[in-house]
């Protein structure tokens, strides 16, 4: 089964992803992996920090030739910021006396926690009064390396024409509408917008929604969906409850920074349905050979492609809903560590908004799921055996 794991601080040196038990044998363009790290970085209402995070993924090990070779395979990812940052974050060192006027603005103690950020549970659970220890590793600049995870992992899925799309559904009050999308238009289309919203109108609303938050120093939350086309039948279990893919997709997009609710399918809205509406009619398509996936349909998707832990062949749609980033402008009531008296939370370098941007992070994270589900079923080793074991399947008459 396919494991990644990250490391790294928000201003430490690097970001760096390991993926253990990749196949042998599977190209891997570093342009696509380097693609997937842009449109991370993109979307309208991010902060500064974008501009200098051009990121650019050095592979350290797992692959010769742009072939992978079965070993763990590590992705490194410099932090721009380094520079700026390394008498402060250096591992050993302590931090000089002598630092410059720009150094000495960022060598402070962080001793006021975020409402909403990990800053105060994270300091009384690793003792610390030093926020900076926890706030380096819970800040989201850790999703660079899991889209480079995701964008190695989506290139194994490509080989057997599994895709993966994402969209952005609401930010802030600014909801698309009734109106449904192709999987093609949110693969073709949603990078366009500034906001990766298919709808133009509403694309613009977001953007003023945006706008207005930076104005007022305030923050949005808001919804993104991914889709994957093309999964086989079964992957996941409903054996175990560790196994189920539902349960695997809905902890890969609930890990990530800032999402408190994810749906399958029509999820929370299928709960006030009855049930002869919500379930997804299944028929034989006659026009069809008789060959899985292909010829036992359905005629909805409001399952959104996973039934009792499995995939069942239908498009799978996830939906995460995201907070409103915790570090305001206009900073809330706290606690300052150091005097125990009322003070106002700091106030880092922030995004006023980041729904496109966890949109592509939702991406990497169901392609990791996905494509680890299905090294699962059809073996591990090697891209033949793999191969072998898929087309056999597919070809399977049921
Ligand atoms: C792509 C992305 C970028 C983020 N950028 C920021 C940011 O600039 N400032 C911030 O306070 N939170 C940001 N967050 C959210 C925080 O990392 C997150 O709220 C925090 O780690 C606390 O975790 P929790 O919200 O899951 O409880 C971002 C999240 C994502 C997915």
């Amino acid at each position: 089964m396919l494991r990644f794991c990250t490391a790294g601080e928000s201003h430490g040196r690097s970001l760096v992803g390991l993926i253990e038990s990749f196949p042998a044998g599977f190209e891997i363009s570093l342009e696509k992996i380097n693609l997937q790290m842009d449109r991370r970085r993109k979307g309208y209402g991010r902060g500064k920090r974008m501009e200098i995070e051009s990121d650019q993924v050095t592979i350290l090990s797992g692959l010769r030739q742009g072939i992978t070779i079965g070993s763990p395979i590590a992705c490194l990812i410099e932090n721009k910021d380094w520079t700026n940052w390394k008498n402060i974050m250096d591992p050993f060192k302590p931090i000089p006396s002598r630092l410059s006027p720009s150094e000495k603005k960022l060598a402070f103690d962080v001793t006021r926690p975020r409402p909403g950020h990990a800053d105060l549970s994270g300091a009384i659970k690793y003792d610390t009064h030093n926020l900076r220890n926890v706030l380096e590793r819970a800040s989201a600049r850790e999703t660079a390396a899991r889209v480079a995870c995701g964008a190695i992992a989506r290139q194994l899925l490509e080989f057997f024409d599994i895709r993966i799309a994402s969209h952005v559904v609401s930010i802030g009050k600014v909801r698309l509408g009734a109106k449904k999308f192709s999987f093609e238009e949110m693969e073709q289309n949603s990078d366009n917008s500034p906001v990766r919203c298919l709808d133009s109108q509403k694309s613009k609303m977001m953007i003023e929604e945006i706008r207005q938050a930076k104005k007022n120093r305030d923050t949005l939350g808001g919804i993104f969906e991914v889709r994957v086309k093309n999964v086989p039948v079964g992957l996941g279990s409903n054996a175990q409850w560790s196994d189920r893919l539902d349960a695997e997709l809905a902890r890969g997009m609930m890990s990530i920074q800032s999402v408190k609710g994810v749906e399958i399918g029509d999820g929370f809205a299928s709960a006030g349905k009855p049930g002869s509406i919500v379930h997804d009619r299944i028929y034989r398509d006659k026009s069809d050979s008789f060959k899985i996936s292909k010829f036992y349909k359905r005629t909805t998707n409001n399952a959104g492609g996973v039934e009792g832990g499995m995939s069942n062949g239908s498009e799978i749609v996830i939906r995460a809903a995201c907070k409103p980033i915790s570090t305001l402008m206009q900073p809330v009531a706290t606690v300052d560590l150091k005097t125990g008296q009322k003070a106002e939370a700091i106030v880092e370098r922030s995004d006023v908004c980041v729904i496109p941007a966890a949109a592509v992070v939702g991406e990497a994270m169901a392609a990791m799921v996905i494509a680890s589900a299905l090294t699962e079923i059809f073996g591990g080793e090697s891209r033949r055996a793999m191969e072998a074991g898929f087309s056999e399947y597919l070809q399977r008459e049921f």
